[in-house]
């Protein structure tokens, strides 16, 4: 049976500790070698997450190969069955998947080949939440009875799809701030705040989420000025929040729109560490799949 991180679902509160120790510990310059092929094949634009993937196979000695369906044979109608099948003869072992389609589940069943989401349309994002975990455990805050809370679009963010489901593992809260438009479908078991005083009275740690305006049909500018008044990080509530009170992003930020530039710059968003953990969290993430744990 191969190994596959495609979202929590079926990886148990073991692993996620694992997964979340090793992207917080591992020297990516001493890692141990695994001879292996892996194709990363990325359909929409990244950056972190496409060169840290690269970056964490060059460390383990895994060969990368690129691809996308701009470039494959999957414009002409091929099926993903046999798109799959041909990686497997060629001897690629792991596949890294980005892409705008909702079709995780297509790839669950995929025997000798692991496929890990490198992010899945609007619903999976799983080695994002672990360095965003990693990074909340090493400002202590996955040990403190307090609620991660998103703001920003939540509602098209599989970085909080992602999250909700490795926080619902570890037995820690989860909350959201924003506009009702932005609301996930789904509000099982996450808690709704209506303010900035209230985000600042119920936790210490924040995670904005980026304003997906490619994913917005119809996005007025009006609209997006209510969301600026009202939801946008400031300085002015940055100096507001208790002393050990952080901000995260995944990135790539909208710069005035979810965050103000002086809010950017304050010290309590720490998005350099988070950034820091992109490559670990990778490494960790083929560590698992190709069973190499100890
Ligand atoms: N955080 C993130 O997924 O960034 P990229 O889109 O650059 O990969």
């Amino acid at each position: 049976m191969s190994k596959h991180l495609l979202d929590f679902k079926d990886i148990d509160k073991k692993d996620i500790e694992k997964l979340i120790d090793i992207t917080g510990k591992i020297n990516p310059e001493k890692t141990n070698k695994i001879p292996s092929i892996s194709l990363l094949k990325f359909d929409e634009p990244s950056t972190r997450t496409r060169l840290s993937f690269s970056v964490a196979a060059y460390r383990l000695g895994i060969k990368t190969f690129e691809s996308s369906d701009i470039s494959s044979a999957k414009v002409k109608g091929e099926s993903l069955k046999h798109e799959i099948e041909t990686y497997k003869a060629m001897g690629i072992e792991s596949l890294v998947v980005r892409t705008k389609e909702d079709n995780i589940d297509e790839y669950r069943g995929f025997e000798d080949i692991s496929v890990i989401s490198g992010g899945f349309g609007t619903s999976s994002h799983p080695t994002q939440a672990i360095l965003d975990a990693t990074t909340l455990d090493k400002f202590n805050k996955l040990e403190k009875d307090l609620p991660v809370i998103y703001i920003g679009d939540v509602k098209h963010s599989r970085v909080f799809e992602s999250g909700r489901q490795l926080f619902a593992s570890l037995g820690k809260n989860v909350g959201v701030f924003t506009h009702e438009s932005f609301l996930p479908d789904d509000l099982t078991n996450i808690e709704v705040l209506n303010s900035w005083d209230e985000v600042l009275e119920a936790t210490e740690a924040i995670e904005l989420l980026r304003v997906q305006k490619e994913r917005i049909e119809n996005l007025e500018d009006s609209d997006l000025n209510e969301y600026i008044k009202k939801y946008q990080l400031t300085n002015e509530i940055l100096d507001k929040s208790g002393d050990d009170f952080i901000a995260l992003h995944p990135m790539p930020m909208n710069v005035d729109i979810e965050i103000s530039e002086k809010a950017s710059l304050h010290n309590k968003f720490k998005y350099i560490e988070q950034l820091s953990f992109g490559v670990p969290s990778r490494i960790a993430s083929y560590m698992y799949v190709m069973e190499q744990y100890d």
